[in-house]
Formats: structure tokens, sequence, C-alpha cells
């Protein structure tokens, strides 16, 4: 055997397992940092560490509400390590929530959910919704003030579901109310069910973009020379982790993941509120009627974000992020809109009086509910119109748009929520939530 093949061999075996997920070389344009941010590999990573540090805090973690926050304090105290574990699978958490979103919003503004990535976009959807799931269901698991409300907040939300609502929630707590049944469900699907449906998927997701031939190609880079994966991606992918891994690590240094007293089901809190991911909903709730607000509307965004790979489009717009010049510029309009739309709607439900007081004889099903939603869908239609006009926007712009539209809106009401409702749910200025 000569030198060469020796070496090339040595590689190969040390190498083995990212040339298994990896194609052997890859489009030189997908390479660029600023076409992925590295945001698919980082929710990978992500996976692996709560994984790791979920099984690791297993060890110690009693499943019960009479032990289960006395455990968490004794993790943190006596264990060594034991804060540190406990930041780094909290600090991680929720950045993998963030990972996951802005990856989302990556692939859609850079159109590579149409076909043949509209495996890769759906098998995507669902690993969103399993990384909430996730993160909510571990909420529970400290069993301390804040656990305990965010999800009796959160799980309440399911029982304006028409029929299937209320039979959903008390599957689910096990109950009526949150208590050891709960603990048990969550426990189990936190550290069992969950995280096996995220590999599987997220299996199935990396087999859909090897299928679809890798990350997405823009047009102009189309005649882009091929690359060896290894260094050039590999090299690429070891930055991003180490620097991901850095950041995870001083940031659990240095702040600690909160642990508010034990919880005390007698005495709610007041503002009780939903997990952060879930404040847009709850702050939905204050405005719309509950069938629209948490069944109506985010179901509509749910199979609105199904059936966009689907929606016909004979431009070849994708490969570099907002599609166009007049991608970029209508999704600029899109966004001020959003903003704007949202911010209006939230300071006239607060100054003009409740219409459900106003009008008592009407149903609230139209005052607060159709009326309501028909003004909002025909300001985004009239929005739509304008822009096609001044930038003869195609199908693909048309629909981005509107994505930019809703994510900003959605960003508006989960900030109003989070930062500017104090007590009995009321607007305040952050500094006196
Ligand atoms: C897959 C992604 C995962 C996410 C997003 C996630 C998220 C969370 C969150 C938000 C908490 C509450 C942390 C806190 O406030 O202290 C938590 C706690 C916990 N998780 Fe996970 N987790 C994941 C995977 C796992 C896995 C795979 C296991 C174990 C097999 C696990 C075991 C635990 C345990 C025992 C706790 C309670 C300890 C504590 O609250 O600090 N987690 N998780
Ligand atoms: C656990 C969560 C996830 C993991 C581990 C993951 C992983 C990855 C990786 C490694 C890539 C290739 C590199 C990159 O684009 O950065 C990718 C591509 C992709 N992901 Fe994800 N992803 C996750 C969640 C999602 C979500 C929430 C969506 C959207 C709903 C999504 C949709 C896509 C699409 C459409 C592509 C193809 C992009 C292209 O061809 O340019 N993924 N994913």
């Amino acid at each position: 055997m000569t030198e060469h093949h020796a070496t090339e061999k040595r590689e190969k075996s040390r190498f083995g397992l990212i040339l298994h997920l990896h194609p052997r070389k890859v489009k030189a344009s997908t390479l660029r940092f600023t076409l992925t941010f590295g945001l698919g590999g980082m929710a990978a990573l992500l996976v692996v560490i709560q994984v790791v540090t979920g099984l690791l805090l297993k060890f110690h973690y009693e499943p019960s509400p009479e032990n289960a926050y006395n455990s968490i304090l004794n993790l943190q105290e006596s264990l060594l390590f034991g804060k540190m574990l406990r930041n780094i699978h909290h600090w991680s958490a929720i950045a993998f929530v963030w990972v996951a979103f802005l990856h989302m919003l990556r692939t859609a503004f850079t159109g590579a959910y149409r076909p043949p990535r509209d495996g890769t976009w759906i098998t995507g959807l669902a690993l969103m919704l399993l990384v909430v799931l996730s993160n909510f269901t571990g909420y529970l698991l400290p069993w301390d003030q804040l656990s305990y409300w965010a999800v009796t907040v959160g799980t309440s939300l399911l029982s304006y579901i028409p029929l299937a609502g209320e039979p959903i929630r008390r599957a689910l707590l096990g109950g009526a109310e949150v208590g050891q049944p709960t603990l048990t469900n969550f426990f189990n699907l936190h550290t069992g069910v969950i995280p096996l449906m995220i590999i599987a998927l997220m299996a199935w997701h990396f087999w859909r973009i090897r299928r679809a031939g890798g990350v997405i190609v823009a047009d102009r880079d189309k005649e882009s020379p091929m690359a060896d994966t290894k260094p050039y991606l590999v090299n690429r992918e070891f930055v991003v982790a180490i620097t991901l891994l850095a950041a995870i690590f001083i940031i659990s240094s240095l702040l600690d993941a909160p642990l508010r007293e034990r919880a005390n089901p007698a005495f709610s809190p007041n503002p009780a509120k939903a997990p952060w991911y879930f404040m847009g909903l709850q702050e939905l709730l204050i405005h719309f009627h509950p069938l629209f607000a948490v069944f109506i509307l985010p179901v509509t965004a749910l199979v609105a974000a199904v059936w966009m790979p689907y929606i016909k489009s004979t431009d070849r717009n994708q490969g570099v992020w907002f599609l166009s010049p007049a991608g970029i510029r209508s999704a600029r309009m899109a966004a001020a809109t959003g903003m704007i739309m949202a911010i209006i709607f939230i300071t006239m439900s607060e100054i003009l009086p409740d219409p459900e007081v106003l009008l008592p004889e009407v149903t609230p099903l139209l005052t607060t509910g159709l009326v309501p939603f028909i003004l909002a869908a025909g300001t985004v239609w009239l929005l739509l119109k304008y822009l096609r006009r001044r930038y003869s926007l195609k199908r693909s712009e048309m629909i981005q748009s509107i994505v930019v539209l809703m994510v900003v809106s959605y960003a508006v009401l989960t900030v109003t929520g989070i930062f500017f409702r104090g007590g009995g749910m009321n607007l305040v200025w952050p500094w006196n939530v």
C-alpha cells in the first residue's frame, strides 16, 4: 500500500461517521456561512447536548411533587457541577427554541421549502412542534411556583379548543389540575417519548436533505464547483460547534437557571403567565374570542405552513436571502405593516370600550371573533394587492410577504405579553411588570 493510500484510509476511519452523515463532496456555494448561518447544525448539536445533560440530570431528579423541588435544590447545592449541569440544560433548551425557529425562518426566506425540499420542510415543522413540546414538558419538572403556574396557564389554553380541547387537557394533566399524574406524564414524555421522536424525525429530516441533493443552490451558483466535505465543510461545522459550546458554557457559568419557591397550588401569582414561547397566544386571548385565539388562528397558520410548498409558482427564486431585490423591499414593507398593525391592534383594544360590553346582544363570536378576524385579513389582502402592483411581485415573493407579516406581528404580541403585561394582565411599562 502506498503512503498516500494508507493516509487516506486512516483519515477515512477517523471521519467515518461524519462522512456517513454527509456526501463526500458538496457544492462550494453552500459552504457560505451567510446562507445557512450553521443553524441546522447548531440545532443538531443542541439535541445532543440536551440528551446528554438530560440523562445526567435523571440520576438525581425525582419526579414526585413531594421530592422534585428538593431534588433540584439538592442537585444545585450538594452535587459537584450540579448547578452547572442544570444551567446548561436550561439555557440550551431556550437556545434550542431560538435556533430551530431562526433555522425555520432561514429556510423559508431562502425559498428552501419548495419541492424537492417539501419533505424536509414538513419534517422540520414537526420538529419545531416537538422542540416546543419538549421545552414545555421540561418546564414543569423543577416544580416551583414559576413552573407550576406556567404549565397551569399553558395547558388551560387547550380547553378553548372546541370539543376535543378539554378531554386532551385532562388526558395530559391526568386529572382536572396539575398534580402528581401530570408530573408523571410530563416526566415520561420529556425524558422518553419526545426525545425519541426528535431523534427519529431528525434522522428522517437529514435523509430528506440528502435526497433533495443537499442545501439549496441559487441559479446563479449552478456552475459553482464541488468542494471536498473534509476539510471544507467539516472544519466549518467544527468552528460553529465550538463557538456554540463556548457561548453555552459562558452563559451557564454567569447566569443561574431560575428557581422560585416550591410550587403552591393554593397561591397563584399575579400575573400568571404561560412560558414565554406561548405568550403570543396568551396575548391573542386578551383581544380575540378564545375560539379564534387558540384554535382558528393557530390551526390556519399551521395548515398554511404545511400547504406552503405546494402553492404553484413558476419563478425560480431560491437560494438567496429574501429571494430577489423586489423580495427584499416587499419583505421590509410587510415587516413594517405587521409591526404597526399589531401595535395599533393592541392599543385600540386597550382604549376602545370592550365590544362585549358595548354590544351585549351580539354574540362575542362576532364582535371579538369574526369581525376583527375579517378586518385583519382584509388589511393583509389590501397590503398584498398594493405590494404586487408596486413591485410586480411573483408568487414566491407574495408568500414571503405574508410569512414576514405573520412572524413580525406574532413577535410584537409575544414581546407585549412578556414585557408589557403586569398584574391582572393590564398593560404596564416593562419596569413595572
Ligand atoms: C430534547 C430537548 C430537550 C429540551 C428542549 C429540554 C428542556 C428542558 C427544560 C426547559 C427543563 C426545565 C429546566 C429548568 O428550568 O431547570 C428541563 C428539565 C429537565 N430535563 Fe430536559 N430537555 C430536553 C431533553 C431532555 C432529555 C433527553 C432528558 C433525559 C433523558 C431530560 C431530562 C430533564 C430533567 C431530569 C429535567 C429536570 C431538571 C431541571 O429542571 O433542571 N431532558 N428540560
Ligand atoms: C431539531 C431541529 C432541526 C434540526 C436538527 C435540523 C437540521 C437541519 C440541517 C443540519 C440542515 C442542513 C443545514 C442547514 O440548512 O443549516 C437542515 C436543512 C433544512 N431544514 Fe432543518 N433542522 C431542524 C428543524 C427544522 C425546522 C423547524 C424547519 C422548518 C420548519 C426545518 C426545515 C429545513 C429545510 C427546509 C431544510 C433544507 C434547507 C436547504 O435545502 O437549503 N428544519 N436542517
